[in-house]
């Protein structure tokens, strides 16, 4: 990719879908609509099951200068305001440890990964991740991109 030097806008968009209705999707895209990443996550009656969040890899960490997008954190950020606004405030998701820096992303943002005194894991083996919102841990990231309307 091109190095960047004025400042990007994105727009995060929240889509739920058409065949599974306690499903959604939030997208972040460029100004050119193009798709940079996403979270998609389902909502029941007591909790949201966190399904998948991925950022294209050339914008993971994403910076221009000192300004940091923190994509994957603003959609975890809007997914969680999501649920506060429907009385929900627990989040219970499954990753791979094995993925590099999946376990720092979910800590960096709040979450508990109630095995994280373990230092390995197997390439196929996933382990829970879980957030209380009622503990508003505020998140060690902070998020410079809001909610497009
Ligand atoms: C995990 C993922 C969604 C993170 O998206 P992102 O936009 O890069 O994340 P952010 O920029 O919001 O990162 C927030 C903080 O998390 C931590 N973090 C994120 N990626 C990290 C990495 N690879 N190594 C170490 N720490 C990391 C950092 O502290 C980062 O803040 P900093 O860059 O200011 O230090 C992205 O890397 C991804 O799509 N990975 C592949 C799919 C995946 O792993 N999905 C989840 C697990 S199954």
């Amino acid at each position: 990719m091109e190095e960047q030097k004025e400042p990007m806008e994105f727009k995060y968009s929240l889509r739920r879908y058409r065949l599974k209705p306690n499903h959604y999707k939030i997208t972040c895209s460029t100004h050119a609509h193009a798709p940079v990443g996403f979270v998609w996550f389902e909502l029941n009656n007591k909790k949201i099951c966190l399904h998948n969040i991925f950022v294209e890899k050339q914008y993971r960490r994403f910076q221009i200068g000192d300004k940091k997008y923190h994509i994957g954190s603003t959609l975890l950020s809007i997914m969680e305001n999501f649920a506060k606004s429907h009385n929900i405030h627990l989040i219970e998701g499954k990753f791979y440890p094995s993925i590099e820096g999946a376990r720092d992303f979910y800590e960096k943002n709040g979450y508990v990964v109630p095995n994280a005194t373990r230092t390995w894991a197997n390439y196929d083996e996933t382990w829970t991740l879980y957030k209380d919102l009622h503990q508003t841990i505020s998140p060690k990231t902070t998020f410079t991109n809001e909610m497009s309307k």
